[in-house]
């Protein structure tokens, strides 16, 4: 899409008038009958043609609860009726909050994102020049908005993409070619140095399959100081078949989003590198596919990590905390960031707890876990608390080696899985774990399987910038 900015409304293009509920009283200068079908509620449109034949389209902004999710009435509308747009189409702004009017643009970039990559006759793409119509200079919001969409629609391509062609080494291309694009560091650990820098639980992981696993470690380090202010984690198991303890078939292909944590994370460090946020960021991604072979690892195995800490492999299919334990090691060890989160579609059990609504949010830092919800509310990307206590520590006690994956009891299966990653934070005092199973890939009114949602660049992008830089 093309965004401009212009000062006064051209009645001869179509036009998008963002309505509050119940305010409806600046709508006559668009169209010509006193009582349109229309209240604003939030999302609802009313298309009706203004004086000069053109389309007016009445958007519902709904009520102030709604205005953290106005992405969603834009992208909607844009999405049902950009195939009727030829000319600009302006967009009305006077009513907008800075936040809103970003959120309007990001929606509107997001109705760009084509799902049906792989049909051989695709649909007419065409980019839609948006006109936003303003007496403000709005450049910085424009480019800033379009930015975060555009990274949020390359995250979404790839969590939707299929495991064949999306391997471990694939993602090490894309953020090799993204370090390149936007200007940052980026540095693959393949399969040799992971092995001779001790990346066991990955190694693992990944011994199972064809394509082999990688470590991608992104730096982006603008200061002049050279600590680093915050490091992120993804789990990036391209395809989760479970291993030898296999899962269902049912739903299974919709495992090739088990990177969704990984791709937050790529996202995040390109978009932080676009908008030259003044702040130094590390981000690792955890790679491997869990699939299923004679060189599979086992139930019963017992396995070594990077921090050096032995693990018993009760059930294979809970491979994601094996990856972020070394990932989650080794971002401590060789970066000391002052602030760590990892993003990882870990457990069914989250999407048991909390839905389709919110990630599940683990931490002992108030302050960290204050700010992630503030922001989680304003992005509309939401994050919950749940606990660390030290009472599940039993359930990861092995008698054979220092701790195991997976207490074998089907209770507070997200609990228990943030508890074995905490064991690899090294006592870390500012370290969140997000579980994302339940928000990152889910239904959408987009498509009509489960589709990527793009969760995350947004929460963990505006963390960085209000609580991360100093
Ligand atoms: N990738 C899954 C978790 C998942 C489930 C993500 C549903 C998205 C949607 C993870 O690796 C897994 O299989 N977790 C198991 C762990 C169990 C075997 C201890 C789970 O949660 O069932
Ligand atoms: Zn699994
Ligand atoms: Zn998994």
């Amino acid at each position: 899409m093309i965004f401009k900015q212009v000062s006064k409304v051209n009645t001869q293009y179509d036009v998008i008038v963002p309505c509050r509920k119940g305010q409806l009283e600046h709508l006559q200068q668009f169209i010509t009958i006193k009582d349109p079908d229309f209240n604003g509620e939030f999302s609802t449109v009313q298309m009706l043609y203004g004086a000069e034949g053109n389309r007016v389209y009445l958007l519902g902004l709904g009520e102030e609860k709604d205005a953290v999710k106005v992405d969603e009435a834009f992208r909607k509308l844009s999405f049902d009726h950009k195939k009727y747009w030829k000319a600009p189409v302006q967009v009305v702004t006077a009513d907008l909050s800075e936040a809103e009017l970003q959120k309007a643009i990001i929606g509107l970039e997001m109705s760009a994102y084509e799902i049906g990559t792989f049909k051989s006759k695709k649909e007419e793409t065409k980019a839609i020049t948006f006109e936003m119509v303003s007496d403000k200079d709005i450049t910085a919001t424009l480019q800033e908005a379009q930015a975060i969409a555009e990274t949020i629609n390359r995250i979404k391509t790839l969590v939707d993409a299929p495991a064949n062609q999306k391997t471990p080494e694939f993602l090490g291309q894309w953020a090799e070619d993204s370090a390149k694009a936007s200007d940052y560091k980026c540095t693959v650990l393949h399969e040799k140095e992971l092995k001779a820098q001790g990346f066991h639980a990955v190694m693992a992981v990944g011994q199972g399959s064809v394509n082999p696993p990688v470590v991608i470690v992104t730096e982006y380090m603008p200061k002049k100081d050279s600590a680093v202010d915050i490091g992120l984690v993804g789990k990036g198991i391209t395809f989760d078949t479970g291993g030898l303890s296999i899962k269902p078939s049912t739903n299974l292909h919709y495992m090739k989003s088990d990177m969704g944590g990984a791709a937050v994370v790529l996202g995040v460090v390109e978009l932080v590198a676009k908008l030259k946020l003044n702040v130094n960021i590390v981000g690792v991604v955890a790679s491997a596919e869990n699939a299923v072979d004679s060189n599979s690892y086992r139930p019963g195995d017992v396995i070594d990590s990077y921090s050096g800490k032995t693990i018993e492999i009760i059930d294979t299919d809970a491979e994601g905390r094996l990856v972020l334990a070394d990932g989650l090691s080794y971002i401590i060890k060789a970066f000391q960031p002052k602030q760590v989160i990892d993003l990882a579609t870990l457990t069914g059990s989250v999407v048991q707890t909390l839905g389709y609504t919110a990630a599940g949010m683990f931490t002992n830092n108030t302050e960290m876990s204050q700010g992630l919800s503030k922001i989680g509310f304003d992005t509309n990307e939401r994050v919950w608390p749940l606990p660390l206590f030290a009472d599940y520590e039993a359930d990861l006690h092995s008698d054979i080696a220092d701790l195991r994956n997976y207490s074998g009891k089907p209770v507070a299966g997200a609990i228990t899985a943030a508890k074995f990653l905490e064991a690899f934070t090294d006592g870390h005092k500012a370290w969140v774990h997000l579980d994302i199973a339940g928000v990152s890939f889910g239904d959408s009114p987009y498509s009509k399987m489960k589709s990527a949602s793009g969760y995350g660049v947004q929460l963990i992008t505006n963390y960085i910038k209000e609580f991360a830089g100093n």
